[in-house]
């Protein structure tokens, strides 16, 4: 998908929630306002899935909400070739049902990694010639297997080590074969399918572009890959991070993330973030306040998606916290939907961002090929909001009329709420961050605490729910 460039934003009245009640409109999803800014969003299908043991409401919620899948396990190299050159396709091929079923993108994820690989690689671990055999077999018969129907592919996965960055030393493919294999693994995956685009994917990639940070050495080795003719086309931040005010140790921020996709724009290479998690440390207890910073982080990392031209893939490594492997990282809660399946904070503040956002005027720039973008001023777009609260107040105190019955006018700084007996109202900035809330309105709630500016406010009532930009003057 190309970004696309838009005259105006949709504010039409918006109903959000989980894709779950009649309440919500079809057309209202993070995919339908993913898909006019030009981007994907998604999530992976969790390994549960494939086996029938989950409720259907996941699904409901994931083919709903997201239009980009991946699986969490199924096309690892011990699922796809468990015992040598007998390839299970089976799970892969259900995804990719599901996914042309509900018009979705896929991912494959990952070709070359040297974790969940089989036992039985391992017998040739001092043969170069047979290992270099083995891993070319193995993507020439799976990239071959799903040509034209996987999108993308995580061609070589996680190839680094942490400190000191350098190549990891403890992996069959390195220690059999040498550094070589990349650069293999990216030229056999483009004969297999010319036309899947081929990432390099790997994590902590959010902690600084310098030598000594993991995202300086792999830019060396993308300009190498780029200069050597090497088929590359992506470089995929898994992203998984944890909150920074919970945990001071920890290290990595949307803007070390912002300034990679500009380094790799300048190579014409795209940057998705591939597995994004924002997890708390476990044991913690968890605060409403901690949810919604955690939904500025993702949004902070939207952002990136949104503005960078060369960026355009959300993908988040979980539906649900109930089914995430972060507890086996001493995280917990990093996914945007709770463990009843019911939308976080960090859910509306992607909602309400992608449903506000508005590229930059010179739109001219997000259809230029990638090396082009990276004179891009995003921060155009945090200023975009104060520029249109002219061009919008009519709408504003216009009376909307939603679900149900369900209505909201603006008067002055009254927000008057018809059509509930008793609701909740919430007013976010543009980002999307909160700035206010009320429970149990009734009749009608006094917005004077709000300073004045352009906001999207939303009224829930049981599962009816209502959204609209405001201008408080
Ligand atoms: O296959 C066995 C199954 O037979 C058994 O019943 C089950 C019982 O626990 O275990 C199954 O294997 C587990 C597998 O997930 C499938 O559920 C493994 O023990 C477990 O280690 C494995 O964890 C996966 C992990 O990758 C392995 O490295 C996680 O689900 C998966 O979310 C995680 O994903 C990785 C990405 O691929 C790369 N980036 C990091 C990300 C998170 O670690």
């Amino acid at each position: 998908m190309r970004k696309q460039t838009l005259a105006g934003v949709v504010f039409s009245a918006a109903l959000l929630g989980a894709g779950i009640t009649d309440a919500f409109a079809a057309d209202e999803t993070l995919r339908s306002y993913a898909e006019k800014n030009g981007i994907y969003i998604g999530a992976i299908l969790n390994s549960q899935w494939f086996g029938g043991g989950l409720p259907s409401q996941y699904e409901q919620v994931h083919k709903t909400q997201f239009n980009i899948v991946v699986a969490e396990n199924e096309m690892k190299f011990d699922a796809t070739e468990p015992s040598e050159n007998r390839f299970n396709y089976n799970n892969g091929d259900k995804m990719v049902r599901y996914a042309k079923q509900n018009g979705m993108r896929v991912r494959g994820h990952a070709l070359a990694w040297h974790s969940q690989v089989p036992n039985w690689v391992n017998n040739y671990k001092n043969d170069k010639k047979k290992l270099l055999s083995v891993l070319k077999n193995h993507i020439d018969n799976v990239v071959g297997h799903w040509k034209g129907q996987v999108d993308e592919w995580d061609v070589v996965n996680e190839a680094i080590s942490n400190n000191e960055p350098q190549w990891r030393g403890f992996s069959v493919w390195y220690q059999g074969i040498g550094p070589e294999f990349i650069d293999s693994a990216f030229v056999w995956a483009h004969a297999a399918d010319p036309n899947a685009e081929l990432c390099y994917n790997d994590y902590n990639l959010e902690q600084g572009v310098n030598p000594k940070a993991k995202a300086g050495f792999l830019l060396e080795q993308v300009k190498r890959w780029v200069a050597n003719g090497i088929p590359i086309h992506c470089v995929g931040s898994q992203t998984h991070v944890e909150d920074t005010t919970t945990d001071k140790h920890f290290i990595g921020s949307p803007d070390s993330l912002r300034s990679l996709a500009r380094e790799l724009a300048k190579l014409n290479i795209k940057l998705k973030i591939t597995e994004l998690d924002i997890g708390f440390k476990s044991g913690i207890n968890v605060s409403k306040s901690d949810l919604e910073r955690q939904g500025q982080t993702f949004r902070q990392y939207l952002d990136i998606i949104l503005e960078e031209p060369n960026a355009d893939t959300y993908l988040i490594w979980g539906v649900s916290d109930k089914w995430s492997w972060l507890g086996g990282l001493n995280r917990q809660k990093g996914l945007i939907y709770d463990d009843n399946l019911k939308p976080k904070p960090a859910f509306d503040s992607i909602m309400v961002r992608l449903q506000n956002f508005e590229p930059p005027q010179d739109t001219s720039k997000q259809d230029t090929t990638v090396s082009d973008t990276t004179v891009t001023d995003t921060t155009k777009k945090d200023t975009a909001a104060t520029d249109t609260v002219g061009q919008d107040t009519t709408i504003s105190i216009a009376k909307i009329v939603g679900p149900a019955g369900l209505s909201m006018q603006l008067n002055g700084h009254t927000l008057s709420v018809k059509g509930a007996v008793s609701a909740r109202v919430d007013v976010f900035d543009m980002q999307g961050r909160p700035v206010f809330s009320a429970k149990n309105v009734k009749g009608s709630v006094d917005l004077k605490d709000v300073s004045e500016g352009l906001y999207v406010v939303r009224v829930r009532s049981g599962s009816a729910s209502l959204t609209k930009r405001i201008a408080i003057k």
